[in-house]
């Protein structure tokens, strides 16, 4: 936990640069501040106060920093009056450090791999006609999101992973609580709790009755003594509440970016090989990934002049990083045909995101999809999508489409 006074710095604390109302952002000031203050301090919503790192050469270095770690959500920002012990403790692949992550990174990356992405593409297929089946026949306008974009990743990682889709109504409110732990200490902790049940109950199950599955695969791995027991279980929770909801939000925000332009969405349908490179155009374009990564210094850091101290804390801003100028032309601009597209919206070094090829194949398999199944796919005239203006990352929580 932090115990580092506050540094004494030149410039002002600014309030964490939020998406105007309304849209999926970015924020305004990330061009003013890759300019003129690329490492600025900024005070969060939940009151905490961190380093800002917006310019796409410094994002690079410090999401791969050994001098960095992953604080554990409940253990960051810190609580003042909460001992330790008070937190619920939920640790995920993010929170695990050296042998034990390397091992578990080892042992996962053969199903993560693109390879064995591709294998499952089918399957990856097979769940968005199952939730667009009913969707197409269904009254118009309908929500895009509700009864599509927001199960589809959720279907898919069960799949993968090897949890029961049907479970998906117990686990995903406790998810939610467990993420909202910052909030409802009390219930955060019960749900943690439950979750790590369920996920130790799941894996004794899969002991019992393997399957073609993540978990399966873990489980043969613990049993050659390549992982531990505990790194399976923070595996599974990782899953629980960070295995969709990222691919959730870039979905969303995704169809509604091409929905949103003349011609994006029939240009793209018409033209499939173009699919690969757009992927990666939207990912990095798509600024969702807004100060979601929170590191922690574990020592002193020299920036731009100024001291990062052990304890501080340090959002390395990937989707500032994605439309820095320097190395994107035109980088506000979308360009579905942009070629040399070294995006970092997947982060870099240790804990790079494990789920990147599983992520773009969702996100090729949903627009194929689309493509396919709702050809003349429009947006519902005078049925605006809903948005949570609170959040720092956005997407619409309703897409009221025609087809
Ligand atoms: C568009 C969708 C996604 C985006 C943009 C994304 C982005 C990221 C980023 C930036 C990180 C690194 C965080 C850090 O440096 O601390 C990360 C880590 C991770 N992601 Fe993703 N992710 C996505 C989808 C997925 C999916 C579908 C899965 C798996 C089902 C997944 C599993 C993970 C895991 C387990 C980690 C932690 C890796 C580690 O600590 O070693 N992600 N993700």
């Amino acid at each position: 936990m932090n115990t580092t006074p506050e540094p004494v710095v030149d410039d002002p604390v600014i309030d964490m640069p939020l998406p105007p109302p309304g849209t999926m952002g970015p924020p305004e000031e990330y061009g003013r501040l890759r300019a003129k203050c690329p490492l600025a301090r900024v005070r969060l919503p939940i009151g905490a106060t961190a380093w800002y790192a917006t310019r796409y050469e410094d994002v690079k270095e410090l999401v791969a920093d050994s001098r960095l770690v992953r604080p554990s959500i409940t253990d960051w920002p810190p609580r003042p009056g909460h001992a330790p012990g008070d937190e619920p403790g939920l640790i995920t692949m993010m929170e695990l450090e050296g042998p034990e992550h390397a091992a578990l990174r080892r042992a996962l990356s053969e199903p993560f791999s693109v390879r064995s992405i591709r294998n499952r593409l089918p399957q990856i297929r097979r769940a968005a006609d199952r939730l667009l089946d009913p969707f197409v026949s269904g009254d118009q306008p309908g929500d895009l999101v509700v009864r599509f974009i927001e199960p589809f990743p959720v279907m898919v990682m069960c799949d993968l992973v090897g949890i029961p889709y049907e479970d998906s109504e117990y686990f995903l409110p406790k998810a939610d609580a467990a993420l909202g732990a910052i909030l409802t200490l009390q219930e955060g902790r019960e749900a943690t709790a439950q979750l790590r049940e369920y996920i130790v109950a799941l894996l004794d199950r899969k002991r019992r009755e393997p399957g073609d599955d993540m978990l399966t695969h873990l489980v043969r791995a613990r049993e050659q003594g390549a992982v531990d027991e505990e790194s399976a279980v923070s595996f599974g929770l990782s899953m629980l509440v960070a295995g969709y909801r990222t691919s959730t939000m870039f979905l969303a925000d995704a169809v509604l970016t091409l929905l949103s332009r003349p011609g994006a969405y029939a240009h793209l349908r018409d033209h499939r090989q173009l699919l690969p490179g757009a992927v990666e155009e939207l990912l990095r374009y798509i600024p969702v990934m807004n100060g979601v990564v929170v590191l922690q210094a574990v020592e002193d850091i020299e920036l731009h002049g100024r001291t990062i101290h052990a304890g501080d804390a340090v959002l390395p801003v990937l989707a500032s990083a994605n439309r820095d100028g320097d190395v994107f032309a035109d980088g506000d601009g979308l360009d579905l045909c942009r070629t040399d597209n070294p995006h970092l919206t997947f982060g870099r070094g240790a804990h790079n995101c494990i789920g990147s090829h599983l992520a773009r194949a969702q996100m090729t398999v949903c627009l194929e999809a689309l493509f396919d199944r709702l050809p003349e796919l429009r947006l519902a005239e005078g049925h605006d999508p809903i948005w949570e203006d609170e959040s720092p990352s956005k997407s619409p929580l309703t897409l009221p489409v025609n087809w």
